[in-house]
């Protein structure tokens, strides 16, 4: 097993983080944290209870009266709110064009980074999300910037879609991981960029397991450098 180390993961949507991340997890035997699911789990929550997701203090006081945890299964993660399984809930279309707005405001993201932070707190851990190597991880041994061009990240959703049985047109989808890419790297609070001390992996035109291996080698060169 290789020597706990923090690996952050950040990136546009749809690029392959969570894929890689979890596999990662899995063959190094580390903890995998998805911090998205953290931000989708509130906005499920807002939608249900009618709260305004433009009012970072309605939300904040939400996210203090709610409950999420995060449980690994399987080499997947389970994602329970106040007490019940919400894993596919978090992951619909509602949620997915309401998160980024969520994602968009300094109270909420300080308490979710704190939160975070706990989770981390262990040796051996992946994290992906949008601002893990330059505001929850700083500090992180091994940071990804995973990126891939729109039209494949939109192919890959439209594909992972299917074969779910959810039709959804590919031009829609390519819309929609736009307007929210613009959203999480115009926001003022944590955008998404790519950390000075980041290495950019360009998925475009590689295989999970390439980009695996690719991931590998790079968290194995900063435990024997
Ligand atoms: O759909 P995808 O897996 O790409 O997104 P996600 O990782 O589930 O994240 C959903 C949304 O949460 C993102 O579009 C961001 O608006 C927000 N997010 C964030 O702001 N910071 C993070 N560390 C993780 C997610
Ligand atoms: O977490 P993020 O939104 O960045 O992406 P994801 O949900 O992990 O990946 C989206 C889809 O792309 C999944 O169905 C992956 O299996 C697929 N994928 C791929 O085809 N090739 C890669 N190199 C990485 C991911």
């Amino acid at each position: 097993m290789l020597k706990g180390i923090s690996i952050a993961i950040d990136g546009p949507a749809a690029a392959g983080k969570s894929t890689i991340a979890k596999k990662i997890a899995q063959k190094l035997n580390y903890t995998y944290i998805d911090t998205g699911a953290m931000y989708r789990a509130l906005t499920y929550k807002a939608i249900c209870n009618d709260i305004n997701i433009k009012s970072d203090h309605d939300l904040s006081k939400l996210l203090q009266e709610t409950d999420i945890i995060l449980k690994p299964v399987n080499g997947s993660q389970a994602v329970w709110i106040d007490g019940v399984d919400r894993s596919e809930e978090i992951r619909s279309q509602k949620v997915t064009a309401n998160v980024s707005m969520v994602a968009t405001h300094a109270n909420v993201r300080e308490m979710m980074v704190g939160k975070q932070r706990e989770l981390a707190n262990g040796t051996g851990v992946v994290m992906d999300g949008r601002d893990i190597g330059t505001a929850v991880l700083p500090n992180a041994e091994l940071k990804i910037f995973m990126t891939a061009s729109v039209e494949e990240r939109a192919v890959r959703r439209f594909n992972e879609n299917e074969s779910r049985g959810i039709h959804i047109p590919l031009d829609q989808l390519k819309r929609e991981i736009e307007k929210r890419d613009q959203s999480d790297s115009e926001r003022t609070v944590s955008p998404l960029k790519m950390a000075d001390d980041a290495v950019l992996v360009d998925t475009t035109s590689l295989s999970v397991n390439e980009v695996v291996d690719k991931v590998i080698l790079l968290a194995e060169e900063r435990v024997r450098p």
